[in-house]
């Protein structure tokens, strides 16, 4: 356990799951608030965002309707999407391979706007996706706790826009517009398209279709929670599994045995006729193995998000005042030595036992997705959406390391960025399908 404080506010980074599992889930009535964000909040208008919502009933009511929507067996009904997007994005690689990191956030946006709004999207200039890049730009710069110095003295936030030095709230200004454009076009849209008799299925319209037709208040509270849970799996899900499929590229183009191996079990188990879908899950082990390792090798989030001690508390013989924001250390968590031994190596094997996954070790879970009651809800997406990714991709492509002007492959490094949300470096790699058949394969896939 480390604590500092940093103008005036405390913080104390919990380094084992041990001290995660005492404090965050056991303790999780009094350790599941979030940190007041002036800037995020106040200004950008992000309250909506169940992220950043203090613990209670309005946060609680959020979470339930996302947990209807995302729990493990509700995402089951996803798959069709999940699958659809995922082998367009295979087409997509063949014709631009070099883009491919543009592909992958394109491909989850995709998949996203489908399963909340129904709504398909297209890949050059959509209306819905530039609006909504550009609001997660605005929460990744402001989220990391103190960028803004309004977060660190609040009461900036009453400073006239015109002043000097007040950039920030014509900045935040601007972001807010475009929050509100962001939660209102799509769910919008979805509305009218019910009124007219002819909206397509998705999370938005079932909730809206399960509401009694009463003008009451509570009546309108629930619209709003509907709004703020499409927009919010779309902020939660569009950028994050995009990193780690990102770091699945990357790790490709490092170990090209492991990737031999994964080919040699899809061979086995599908075939050169066919491509995976989720029936082969069960019988890819060592896939499901590089889908656990992406997870705990480089982290999306590596600090998670701060949990908010609402009263004071004693721990270990420490005094732990009310207000300190207390976060888990994933990376030391997933990179403890005894229990992941050479954790900087990428090695799916270490989920093995007798060439299934061995249960006995921790899965990515206990870390790399938060802790206790603000776990991330939207995880079993996020699982079904990398396991289809990293099967299709591996079933048809073989991914490799640049070459430098003397034909030598370049040797790549994890260089993760730092941040609320940790990607890799922009990098390059060579891919290329894996034979004529995969290839006409990949040909057969649609995209629009
Ligand atoms: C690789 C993928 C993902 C990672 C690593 C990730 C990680 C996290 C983490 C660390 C938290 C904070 C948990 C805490 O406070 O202890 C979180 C919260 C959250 N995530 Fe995710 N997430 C991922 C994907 C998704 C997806 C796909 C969605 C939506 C469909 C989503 C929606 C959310 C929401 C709504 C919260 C807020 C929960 C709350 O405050 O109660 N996430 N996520």
């Amino acid at each position: 356990m480390v604590y500092f404080k940093v103008f005036g506010q405390g913080y104390l980074i919990l380094g084992s799951t041990t001290r995660t599992s005492d404090l965050l889930e056991k303790r999780s009535v009094n350790y599941s608030d979030r940190s007041k964000m002036p800037m995020l909040i106040d200004l950008m208008g992000w309250s909506f965002n169940m992220v950043f919502m203090p613990y209670g009933s309005w946060w609680r009511r959020h979470r339930r309707a996302f947990h209807e929507h995302f729990h493990a067996n509700a995402v089951l009904k996803y798959q069709p999407i999940q699958q659809r997007e995922a082998r367009a994005f295979l087409r997509r690689l063949l014709v631009t391979p070099e883009t491919f990191a543009h592909h992958i956030r394109f491909t989850f946006a995709a998949m996203i706007m489908d399963i909340c709004y129904g709504i398909k999207v297209s890949e050059t200039n959509d209306p819905y996706i530039s609006i909504a890049e550009e609001a997660l730009d605005g929460i990744t710069q402001a989220g990391i706790p103190g960028q803004f110095l309004v977060d660190l003295l609040p009461i900036l936030k009453y400073v006239p826009s015109w002043m000097p030095g007040a950039g920030f709230k014509r900045k935040a200004a601007y972001w807010k517009q475009i929050n509100i454009e962001m939660a209102e076009k799509p769910f919008q849209h979805v509305k009218e398209n019910l009124r007219a008799g002819n909206a397509t299925p998705s999370i938005v319209a079932t909730f809206l279709d399960s509401l009694p037709h009463t003008n009451d208040k509570r009546q309108e509270e629930e619209e709003t929670i509907a709004k703020d849970v499409a927009v919010l799996a779309y902020a939660g899900g569009a950028d994050t599994t995009v990193s780690a499929v990102q770091f699945f590229f990357l790790a490709m183009a490092m170990y090209p045995e492991i990737q031999r191996k994964a080919h040699m079990e899809l061979d086995a188990v599908v075939g050169p006729n066919r491509l995976p879908d989720f029936n082969d899950r069960q019988l890819l082990p060592y896939i499901n193995a590089i889908v656990k390792e992406t997870m705990r090798w480089q982290l999306v989030a590596p600090l998670g998000a701060g949990h908010m001690c609402t009263n004071d508390d004693e721990y270990g013989g420490y005094f732990i005042p009310k207000g300190t924001l207390v976060l888990g250390n994933a990376w030391t968590i997933l990179h403890d030595p005894e229990i992941y031994p050479s954790p900087e190596e990428y090695r799916p094997d270490r989920w093995l036992r007798d060439g299934q996954i061995n249960p006995d070790i921790p899965d990515p879970s206990i870390a790399a997705f938060g802790y206790g009651r603000r776990i991330c809800p939207g995880r079993h997406l996020s699982d079904s959406s990398l396991y289809a990714m990293v099967s299709l991709i591996l079933s048809v492509y073989t991914i490799i390391p640049p070459a430098d002007e003397r034909g030598n492959p370049i040797h790549l490094r994890p260089k993760p960025t730092s941040g609320l949300l940790s990607y890799p470096t922009p990098f390059k790699c060579i891919i290329k399908p894996r034979s004529n058949a995969a290839e006409a394969l990949i040909r057969e896939q649609y995209t629009d």
